[in-house]
Order: structure tokens, then C-alpha cells, then sequence
């Protein structure tokens, strides 16, 4: 056991994060009407290329003119592979309203991207004097990304989110799939004529949430493409939840209220928490450093997972 404490994430509710296209402006009042805690504007990949100058120009513009209640504000820029992305920050920093909290960096592939974009949105805040430090999220959604996740989740101390990108990594992996998240036809396991079906992203996700969880970064469930399958997208979100990410994107405004179900921790399970806290009360009480609840061990480990839960649930409950 390190002797160093497990820093803690921004105390922020992240279960659904809406995406629009910055080129789409039709629908930035209705992102803003959604019950989405987070917004991502994306200039990036759902841009078409000779739109990526209107797309900017129209999401400064949003930023300042919009009510975005209490969201979280977020903007998708170019990935450091274009020739898109410095612009989008210049031009976002110098002359959106302070209501920006973030921008997230698609496809990072090291710590040297994170602490590029850093010094950038560093020196432009200087010049302009702003005096709202901009937030960072990032993607990984290429192998390089995983292999250095580590050293991104640690790049700059404006990270304060990271996503997995299912589709690009898929495809930067060499992945057989065009699916976007979720259960894929061909990964299963055979057994006496059955087949089960496992998960691919799972290692993934296992591997962000360690370095978001080692470096005080949210962990989060990116997109999932079909958005037909309700069933399928909360079913890949209770496997990230219980792999310890908070929450999810949705790229159709129907997938938010799925992503608040599954990220909001149920009124049961908040009620388990708190009884098996009141379990350990009473047996630390009466000196003993484990006891048993239903019929299984809890011992002063289960405080720590019950105090996770309850304190998911003030989290959310205050915002
Ligand atoms: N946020 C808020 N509202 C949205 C929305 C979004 N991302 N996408 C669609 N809507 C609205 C529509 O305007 C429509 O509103 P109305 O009932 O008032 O007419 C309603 O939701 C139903 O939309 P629907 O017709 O089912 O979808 P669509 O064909 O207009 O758009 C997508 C479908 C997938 C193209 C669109 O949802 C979208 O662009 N999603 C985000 C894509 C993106 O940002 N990708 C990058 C991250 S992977
Ligand atoms: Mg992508």
C-alpha cells in the first residue's frame, strides 16, 4: 500500500454527457433543456470539414447566448493530427464568454499532446487575462492512448475527465467490428452448443478507470452507436458503473435518461450503503473490525465501497 492518498475527482455529477454537432445550431436550446449534466459541443468529427469554420463561430457564439443552467460546459476540439485544432482553441479562448468550463481533446496519444494543448490554452488565458482556468477531458480512443493512459490521466492539472472512444479505437486497434460499443456478434465464448457473450472494451475501461482513479480524474463510458437498443445501452452502462466509471455520453437526446437511471444510484442501493454503515458502527462498537449483513461479510473494506455509493448519491442529490 502507497503511503500516498488517493486523490480525489472534481465533486461534479457526470452521468450523461449530450453531444451536438457545433455545426448543427438548431439544437444547442434543446441540449440546453436536457437533463444531460454535462454538454459537449463538438468542432471535431461530427464537422464536416469546410463547416469547421462556421462550427466555431456558431458555438462561441452559444456559449455566450445560451442558458446553460448548471451543465458543465464543454467543447469537442480537432484532434492535434489536424490542421483545425490550434485554431479552435485561439479562437475559443480569445473570444467565448467565461461560461466555458472545458475542452476535450479527442484521440491522445501521450502526456507531450495534453501538455501541448496546455501550454496553448495557458498562454492565450494570459494574454486575455481570464481569469476561469479551462478544465480538460480527454479521449482515448487509439491504441497509443491506452498504452500511455497513465501519463495522460497525470499531463496537466486541468484534467479533470476521460473518456473511452469506442469507434476510433476500435478501428486504431484493428478491431473486426464496425459496432460502436457494446456486445459484439463475434466475442463470445462456446460451451456444449451455447454461446456466451463477452466483452471487449472491458479491458479498456478497467485500464482508464485505474489511471483516472490513481490521478483524480472522472472515468467515463463514451458513445454507444446504436441508439434503436435501449436494453444494449443500459446493459453496457451498468458494466461500466460497476467497473467503477460515473457515467456515459449520449449521442441521441434518448439516451440521457438512460444514462441518469444507470449512473444515479438507485434508492435501494443507497439504502444497502447506509445499512451496511450502520452495520459497521454497531460492530466497531463493540470492538470487532468485521461483522455479518445478510448473511455475508462486511468488514471495514465494505465502508469504504458503501461510502462510494452514499456519497454518489449527496453528490447528486445536492448539484
Ligand atoms: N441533442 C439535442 N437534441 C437533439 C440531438 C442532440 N444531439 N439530436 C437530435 N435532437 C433532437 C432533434 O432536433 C429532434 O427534435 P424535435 O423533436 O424537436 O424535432 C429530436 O431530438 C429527435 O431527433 P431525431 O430525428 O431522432 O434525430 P436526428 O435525425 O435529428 O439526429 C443524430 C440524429 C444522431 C444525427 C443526432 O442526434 C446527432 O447529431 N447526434 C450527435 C452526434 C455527435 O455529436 N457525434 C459526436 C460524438 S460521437
Ligand atoms: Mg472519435
Amino acid at each position: 500500500m502507497s503511503f500516498r492518498i488517493q486523490p480525489t475527482p472534481v465533486s461534479r455529477p457526470n452521468r450523461c454527457q449530450l453531444f451536438g454537432p457545433g455545426s448543427r445550431p438548431q439544437i444547442f436550446e434543446k441540449m440546453a433543456a436536457s437533463e444531460a449534466d454535462v454538454i459537449n459541443l463538438d468542432l471535431e468529427d461530427s464537422v464536416a470539414p469546410d463547416d469547421k469554420d462556421s462550427a466555431r463561430r456558431n458555438v462561441i457564439e452559444a456559449i455566450g447566448d445560451i442558458d446553460w443552467g448548471k451543465k458543465h460546459l464543454s467543447v469537442r476540439i480537432n484532434g492535434l493530427d489536424t490542421p483545425y485544432w490550434y485554431r479552435d482553441v485561439v479562437e475559443l479562448l480569445e473570444n467565448a464568454s467565461d461560461r466555458l468550463d472545458q475542452i476535450m481533446i479527442p484521440k491522445a496519444g501521450c502526456g507531450a499532446d495534453i501538455y501541448a494543448v496546455d501550454a496553448l490554452v495557458t498562454a492565450v488565458e494570459r494574454a486575455k487575462g481570464r481569469t476561469k482556468p479551462i478544465g480538460f477531458e480527454v479521449i482515448i480512443e487509439s491504441a497509443a492512448g491506452i498504452a500511455h493512459v497513465e501519463e495522460i490521466a497525470a499531463a496537466s492539472p486541468r484534467m479533470q475527465a476521460m473518456s473511452l472512444g469506442a469507434a476510433d479505437f476500435a478501428a486504431s486497434m484493428g478491431m473486426a467490428t464496425t459496432g460502436i460499443g457494446g456486445t459484439q456478434e463475434n466475442y463470445y465464448m462456446h460451451r456444449e452448443g451455447e454461446r456466451y457473450w463477452s466483452d471487449p472494451w472491458h479491458w479498456a475501461q478497467a485500464a482508464i478507470v485505474a489511471a483516472c482513479r490513481t490521478h483524480g480524474v472522472l472515468p467515463v463510458d463514451g458513445p454507444f452507436g446504436d441508439f434503436s437498443d435501449d436494453e444494449g445501452f443500459r446493459a453496457q452502462a451498468r458494466r461500466s458503473a460497476t467497473l467503477g466509471m460515473v457515467g456515459k455520453w449520449a449521442i441521441h437526446p434518448k439516451q440521457v435518461a438512460l444514462a441518469n437511471e444507470v449512473f444515479t444510484p438507485s434508492d435501494e442501493a443507497v439504502a444497502e450503503a447506509r445499512e451496511i454503515l450502520a452495520a459497521m458502527e454497531k460492530a466497531k462498537a463493540e470492538g470487532a473490525g468485521a461483522t455479518v449483513y445478510k448473511g455475508r461479510l462486511v468488514d471495514i473494506a465494505s465502508i469504504k465501497q458503501a461510502e462510494v455509493i452514499v456519497q454518489q448519491a449527496e453528490m447528486i442529490a445536492g448539484r
